[in-house]
């Protein structure tokens, strides 16, 4: 029988632990975010349809982001035990500079309609949080707006070679000028892909006010009166090039582009070159043999072609292919700290979120930038010390395996 008492006002006093309420409603918003999953659910709520369905979004049936998001959920990890694991160091050296973490910020066009703090928010962040930023060649900041931003951290630049070379030629002396000290030239989008939810939502840049859009922004005050207030959204970097947004875009994605191009800015940019958007062996091997500094193993969040290989999948191959010369970086459905943990085991030397940074953007600007780099960072910290690692060195093949769902069958 359990021995019952009179309730003890002092105990239920104890018990009575109120925190100070939270009066500042992003702050609230952003703290009760516990996953990147979170920033999701309040960016969608806070964002227009068409501006959270072009970054939410990928190409034809989605399927290669789902299977890459699939993919990070099937790792099962091998931890070790009794390692004191009080102390873990998650700094790292990529592209001959440091990272306080085993992750960047990718590049993404159209940022600032997103959030309109847009590359700002994220730059400065980073800067923060010691982590790099990569500006996109669609980038609605410019280059040197991102610098001033991130004035003592490491700014990189993603170079689209445009249909107009002289444009791209331009812009890779301008980041170069600036002191960006890395190059990633973006080799995935020959053409562009097809967004089907774009085309669905009548998406366009800038956002058109139809009867549509208007019905949709009535749950959405806040980004329209942000938006309507702040200076107009562009293609920061190429607002000086002239022609409509549709001619800047078709010109932007050139068929043509070829291992030629890559001599030619290799020849022009006195920083790390890295290819981003590299899908298979061989070709990793090819650029390796070419003399690029890294490579970028991504299939561009799944928004070019769809069914693409998972760059998980490919991972321990290709690292095995190029050798300790070529630095490989992944990309593609990172949503957790451990996707990034599981990516270094198998050999990456860093990785890059971007989704992951754009979700917290849209749910609370530069605060929800911070919130999204500190979300990962804390899965990343744990999930070393679950594992038994104190630095990212210590992280090998080991530590993952996959669960058989999604293996590639043999050819
Ligand atoms: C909204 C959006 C815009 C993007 N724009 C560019 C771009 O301009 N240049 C580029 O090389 N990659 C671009 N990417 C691809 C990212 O750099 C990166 O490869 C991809 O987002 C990684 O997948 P994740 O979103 O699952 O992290 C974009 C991705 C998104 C989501």
């Amino acid at each position: 029988m359990t021995k019952r008492q009179f309730p003890r006002p002092l105990e239920i006093l104890d018990l009575m632990k109120f925190k100070k309420p939270e009066l500042n409603g992003k702050r609230r918003r952003l703290n009760a975010a516990l996953t990147i999953v979170d920033l999701r659910a309040i960016a969608k709520r806070r964002t227009p349809t068409a501006a959270f369905d072009y970054t939410d979004g990928a190409a034809e049936g989605e399927l290669s982001l789902s299977r890459a998001r699939q993919a990070f959920e099937d790792i099962e990890f091998h931890p070790r035990v009794l390692r004191d694991v009080s102390a873990v160091d998650t700094s790292t050296t990529i592209f001959g500079g440091p990272s306080a973490l085993p992750f960047g910020i990718a590049p993404t066009g159209f940022t600032r309609l997103m959030q309109t703090e847009g590359e700002i928010a994220g730059a400065s962040s980073a800067g923060a949080h010691g982590i790099p930023f990569t500006l996109s060649t669609l980038g609605t900041s410019s280059i040197e707006a991102v610098k001033a931003a991130n004035p003592d951290g490491r700014n990189w630049f993603q170079l689209y070679v445009m249909r107009d070379r002289e444009i791209s030629y331009e812009l890779t002396r301008r980041a170069a000028a600036a002191g960006f000290d890395t190059l990633f030239f973006t080799v995935d989008t020959p053409v562009a892909g097809s967004r089907l939810r774009d085309k669905r939502n009548g998406f366009s840049i800038p956002p058109q006010l139809t009867p549509g859009t208007i019905l949709n922004a009535l749950p959405r005050p806040w980004w329209w009166w942000d938006f309507l207030t702040t200076p107009k959204l562009e293609f920061a970097s190429l607002s000086s090039t002239g022609g409509t947004v549709g001619a800047l875009l078709d010109s932007a994605m050139d068929p043509t582009i070829s291992f030629k191009d890559l001599d030619v800015i290799r020849g022009m940019w006195p920083g790390k070159l890295v290819i981003k958007g590299v899908q298979s062996v061989d070709d990793a091997k090819a650029l390796a043999k070419a003399g690029v500094d890294g490579i970028v193993l991504s299939n561009h969040g799944g928004r070019q072609l769809d069914r693409a290989p998972i760059p998980f999948h490919l991972l321990p191959d290709v690292v095995k292919a190029v050798g300790a010369d070529v630095e490989v970086t992944l990309d593609t459905g990172i949503m957790n700290g451990a996707d990034i943990v599981a990516s270094i085991a198998l050999g990456a030397r860093f990785t890059l979120v971007g989704r992951a940074y754009l979700y917290g953007l849209m749910a609370g600007g530069r605060a929800g930038v911070d919130r999204a780099i500190e979300i990962l960072a804390g899965e990343v910290v744990r999930t070393m010390k679950l594992l038994g690692v104190h630095s990212l060195a210590e992280l090998e093949p080991a530590h993952v395996t996959q669960l058989e769902r999604l293996i590639p069958r043999a050819r």
